[in-house]
């Protein structure tokens, strides 16, 4: 362990010699954190995080509308859009696996760089739910709608209702219903989300994060996906993170917010992402049975991944390739 991250581990996550000397060192006089100078090859070049092998498109997706004029915003928003409209994905958009009661519900969130956030849980029979969120943090004063709510604003903003109905889901839950009993799949069952990060030619962050949620869910369940600083948080001075696998052990630790916190104190994306998943580590005995995985990136366009099991991948878009990643893990079975 470097002397940094014991420092880490013994104050600021603690609240151990927070005292001012520590302070002093690490804010900047305006109260902001001390962070990575944006002057790397990155910063101002773009660049798009996201989850799992099916990031891939959506960074295709988020890539081109940034060469078409867009902002960190609307990459992060049409590169989730792709994946959502994917019917063949079985834990994303309306091809997901439903819930308990044979329904596909889905949760969604966005956040642009000055903070805004807008969010919509429990949402049925709409294609995009992350669009939806854009126009919750546009053109509401909430951050939040959910289910019936969010489904009426969403058609009073001109998003179709779409009665698609998956057969492989819908397969799925009926042999489910035979047993009716729920374990996580790791890596399967589990890479349930896409999370999106994207930097534009600005060098602004923005993240999307959306998915149909835990396969065989109680009805009503929602996870960490749409929750700000659960699934996603952004934070345009310091940096950006997002989750995937079982949002309610993401849910108690406050996952994303952890890490970007993390990286305002200091660390680095890669140290910011282990340091949360040591947090689940202590908060569940049961932390082996399921999968959490986390990615993040700071302000100079350097990037961290981490599970708690082997088999996260993650799809980076960064000068000139987009490729799938393995992402290190705290077990190594
Ligand atoms: N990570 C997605 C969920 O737990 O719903």
């Amino acid at each position: 362990m470097t002397n940094r991250r014991k420092f880490l581990k013994a104050s600021a996550f603690t609240g151990i010699g927070l005292g001012a000397g520590v302070l002093t060192r690490l804010f900047a006089q305006n109260g902001s954190a001390v962070r990575t100078a944006p002057n790397s090859e990155v910063f101002k070049s773009g660049l798009v995080l996201s989850t799992w092998d099916a990031g891939i498109p959506a960074n295709e997706a988020a890539w081109k509308a940034m060469e078409s004029g867009g902002n960190a915003l609307d990459m992060a928003e049409k590169g989730v859009n792709d994946t959502e409209a994917n019917f063949s994905n079985l834990t994303v958009g309306l091809g997901g696996f439903p819930d308990r009661d044979g329904h596909t519900t889905l949760d969604a969130c966005i956040m642009d760089s000055t903070g805004n956030a807008g969010s919509v849980m429990f949402l049925e029979h709409i294609k995009h739910p992350a669009s939806v969120a854009r126009r919750v943090m546009e053109k509401t004063p909430h951050v939040i709608l959910v289910g019936e709510g969010a489904y009426q604003f969403a058609l009073s903003e001109g998003f179709p209702h779409d009665s698609y109905v998956s057969e492989e889901s819908q397969k799925a839950w009926k042999e489910w219903l035979k047993t009716s009993q729920y374990k996580p799949i790791i890596n399967i069952e589990n890479h349930d989300t896409i999370g999106l990060i994207a930097m534009d030619t600005q060098g602004d962050l923005a993240g999307a994060c959306t998915t149909s949620g835990m396969a065989f869910k109680m009805r009503g369940r929602v996870g960490d996906s749409p929750i700000i600083g659960g699934g996603l948080y952004v934070d345009n001075e310091v940096g950006a993170a997002t989750s995937s696998g079982l949002g309610e052990a993401v849910i108690r630790t406050c996952g994303s917010f952890l890490v970007v916190e993390a990286m305002r104190h200091g660390a680095s994306p890669q140290e910011a992402c282990e340091e949360a998943i040591q947090r689940i580590k202590m908060k569940h005995t049961n932390y082996k049975d399921f999968q959490v995985g986390y990615l993040a990136v700071n302000k100079a366009g350097e990037i961290g991944a981490y599970a708690i099991h082997p088999g996260f991948t993650y799809s980076l878009h960064k000068l000139g390739t987009n490729k799938v990643y393995k992402s290190a893990s705290l077990l190594d079975n």
